[in-house]
């Protein structure tokens, strides 16, 4: 194949693409408009002694075979042969935007389609496809996704968390020994999010080159972010394969999970705002344009398990007048299950709970003028359940082996037909027959040892669970879904595509949300994220928030409650109410700008900003998180406005003791003030003094 210099363009980013017999990326970055004949000569290597005698290429697809001492892209074998495959690139397809490269290793018997898509806010695509073209089982035991990094890439932003603490993000300098993280959890994980930022060194929210990147995928996973002996560096993503779970018969193919990938040369925001609108118009292809992300009143910080009907159409009248929106039954309310040691599986009403069924419930919900949702943990069973018992082979486990329970639970094996179709069955039953608009579809436990007849089906069970909330949606393409595992462990770009929102966390505390949604924040726009007030107690941390930081913090989300309203007081209710009116007024904002991250002078605060996209209105959030370090906190300094256009300044929420605390607040918070674009960039405004875990909400309005 004669080399071909390729050019990929987005809107402000290009990839400069080598295709010979092999591809390798020679440039990611800012578009470069002025590029002379050859000038991708100015790139070629020296080649120093001591090692191989040519010029080893970084390649889209690294191989040992080729001579490229990295983790190499694939690792396989034909019954121990075929271990080292070279492609040869046989054809390239180039669309305005996108590349797709067809090679060959003839001698392997193998063929690999490579799919590198740059669309219009500079996200990357990328994924590999490997078919077996040869007599004989070709195994797979790893298919990775590369994406070279240049040398200044120096430094990482990558995740830790755990249930009730998701999102976590360390720094690290990114040397020699790289960086690798596995998740072998059998679900996205808590644990392990997907996704890492690279950067120069001391990249922030508006300084620095970074790419971040972001596998699509529910299941075990490894990224890795090496630098490699003579000093370049790549990031390679894949979904981790068990042994021997991805045998390719002659015919058969494999495809990687998608890469997403993004540059920005001016830090964090400008990544985050290439992943938003990515996930806005290509991942949830505008679904949530369609109408206002309804308010919530989930039931289960409520009653738990005890569930009275009666009671529960109680909660509901007091909910419609807070102004919620869609009421959500959740876990408790089918044939057993009492508490967390049965039932699951036993998708029937409870009818010794509802012993008037469930349409009188879902009437009185709808007459109250909002929709309906309901809860379901569709993929797991407790051996106390009536499916467990009828059926005690349907468990995604191994003979033999007795794995240890999760939430006193099991999986179960989505590729065994009959329980697949009875899942399938029994949700349709409950979408058909009642007017439920939406299913919390949870996810509790951790994989263990997914065995399926004795042969490990970790990989194949996460595509299973896909094509059960795809068949379910294309039967009920109405119905929305919310990703819930216990919390955030399953918030993925994959799961996004056939769902609406995401759980975020089982932690309702208002100073732990700021820094789990700010987390999140980095890939995810405001209104997948689902965000409740929770009860003044909290229930997880058994810390106690009056309402104004509990509803600002919740207000940057999809927003909800989450308690029992019919106990709460008149005080309390008048507080959910307020935020409920607030949220409503500024949802079209919040659902549809640009959200950006502030810095701040002191790691006390948090504050971060939704601006709208035509630049007219910005709505910005300062959360004190703990002590101020000094007694003055120096200034906010906004960016992303328009540096012409004048702002009126005014403060729209603050805490009860607000003006209590000081001699005087700045003066920007009782008397109107207008300034730049520019101005607030550069010079800011004030910060006022707040107590620890409180918050204020400023808005900004074209003069
Ligand atoms: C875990 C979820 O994260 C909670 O919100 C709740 O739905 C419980 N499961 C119910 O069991």
């Amino acid at each position: 194949m004669n080399t071909k210099i390729l050019s990929v363009t987005g809107k402000e980013t290009e990839l400069i693409v080598k295709v010979c017999e092999y591809v390798e990326i020679l440039y990611w970055g800012c578009i470069i408009n002025t590029k002379s004949e050859g000038a991708e000569y100015s790139l070629s290597r020296p080649i120093p002694y001591g090692r191989l005698d040519t010029d080893i290429p970084m390649t889209l697809h690294p191989e040992l075979g080729r001579g490229l001492f990295s983790s190499p892209a694939l690792e396989g074998h034909r019954n121990g042969k075929g271990w080292a495959p070279v492609f040869q690139t046989t054809n390239v397809k180039q669309g305005r935007k996108e590349l797709t490269i067809y090679s060959e290793d003839k001698a392997a018997g193998l063929q690999l389609v490579t799919e590198l898509r740059l669309d219009e806010f500079d996200v990357i695509k990328l994924r590999h496809k490997l078919i077996n073209t040869a007599d004989g089982i070709y195994s797979v035991n790893r298919l990775a996704n590369t994406l070279p990094l240049p040398e200044r890439a120096n430094e990482l932003l990558t995740y830790y968390g755990r249930w009730v603490n998701e999102f976590q993000q360390t720094r690290m300098r990114l040397t020699q020994g790289g960086y690798q993280q596995e998740n072998r959890r059998g679900r996205t994980s808590h644990e392990h999010y997907p996704a890492l930022i690279a950067g120069t060194q001391y990249f922030n929210e508006t300084h620095g080159d970074v790419w971040g990147f972001h596998l699509a995928w529910s299941g075990n996973h490894r990224m890795r972010v090496d630098v490699k002996a003579d000093g370049r560096r790549f990031m390679q993503a894949e979904a981790i394969y068990l042994p021997g779970e991805v045998a390719l018969e002659k015919g058969d193919s494999i495809a990687t999970p998608w890469l997403y990938a993004t540059h920005s040369e001016c830090g964090l925001n400008k990544m985050s705002q290439h992943f938003h609108q990515h996930v806005r118009s290509n991942i949830l292809n505008n679904r949530l344009t369609k109408k206002a992300r309804p308010i919530h009143l989930n039931t289960w910080e409520g009653i738990y398990f005890d569930h009275n009907p009666e009671y529960i159409m109680d909660m509901a009248t007091e909910s419609a007048k807070m102004g919620v929106e869609r009421f959500i039954i959740d876990d408790g309310w089918f044939k057993g299950r009492c508490g967390d040691k049965a039932g699951l599986g036993d998708w029937y009403l409870d009818k010794s709970k509802y012993t008037k069924g469930l349409e009188g419930v879902i009437e009185h919900v709808n007459a109250l003028g909002m929709e309906f949702g309901l809860w379901f943990e569709p993929e797991m069973i407790n051996k106390d359940s009536d499916l467990y018992r009828s059926h005690p082979d349907w468990l995604l486990a191994m003979d033999n082996y007795e794995q240890p329970t999760g939430r006193n639970q099991y999986a179960i094996d989505l590729q065994n037909e009959d329980a697949f179709n009875y899942l399938f069955e029994r949700l349709d039953y409950f979408l058909s027959k009642y007017n439920i608009s939406y299913i919390k579809w949870d996810m509790n436990r951790e994989i263990v040892q997914p065995g399926h007849d004795g042969y490990a089906a970790g990989h194949k069970q996460v595509e299973m669970y896909y094509r059960l909330v795809d068949k379910l949606t294309a039967k009920h393409p109405d119905v929305e879904i919310e990703s819930c595992a216990a919390g955030g462990g399953r918030i993925d770009f994959e799961v996004l595509k056939r769902t609406h929102r995401f759980w975020a966390s089982d932690n309702n505390d208002a100073l732990e949300r700021q820094q789990i949604q700010r987390g999140m924040s980095y890939f995810f726009p405001p209104e997948v994220m689902g965000s409740h007030i929770g009860a003044k107690h909290c229930h997880c941390t058994r810390r106690t928030h009056d309402i104004n930081f509990r509803g600002l913090t919740a207000l940057f989300g999809h927003m909800g409650i989450e308690l029992d309203p019919v106990k709460e007081s008149e005080t309390e209710k008048q507080g959910f109410m307020k935020y409920i009116q607030l949220h409503k007024q500024l949802r079209p904002l919040l659902h549809s700008g640009d959200a950006i991250r502030l810095s701040t002078d002191d790691d006390a605060h948090l504050a971060h900003a939704v601006i709208a996209t035509a630049q007219d209105k910005a709505v910005v959030l300062v959360a004190q998180l703990s002590m101020p370090t000094n007694s003055l906190s120096s200034t906010l300094r906004i960016p992303g406005l328009n540096k012409d256009k004048l702002y009126s300044i005014s403060l729209l929420d603050y805490p009860e003791n607000f003006h209590d605390i000081v001699n005087l607040q700045p003066l920007w918070t009782k008397e109107p003030v207008v300034a730049s674009g520019e101005w607030l960039k550069k010079a800011g405004i004030a910060m006022p003094i707040l107590d620890p875990e409180s918050a204020i909400l400023i808005g900004l309005k074209e003069a």
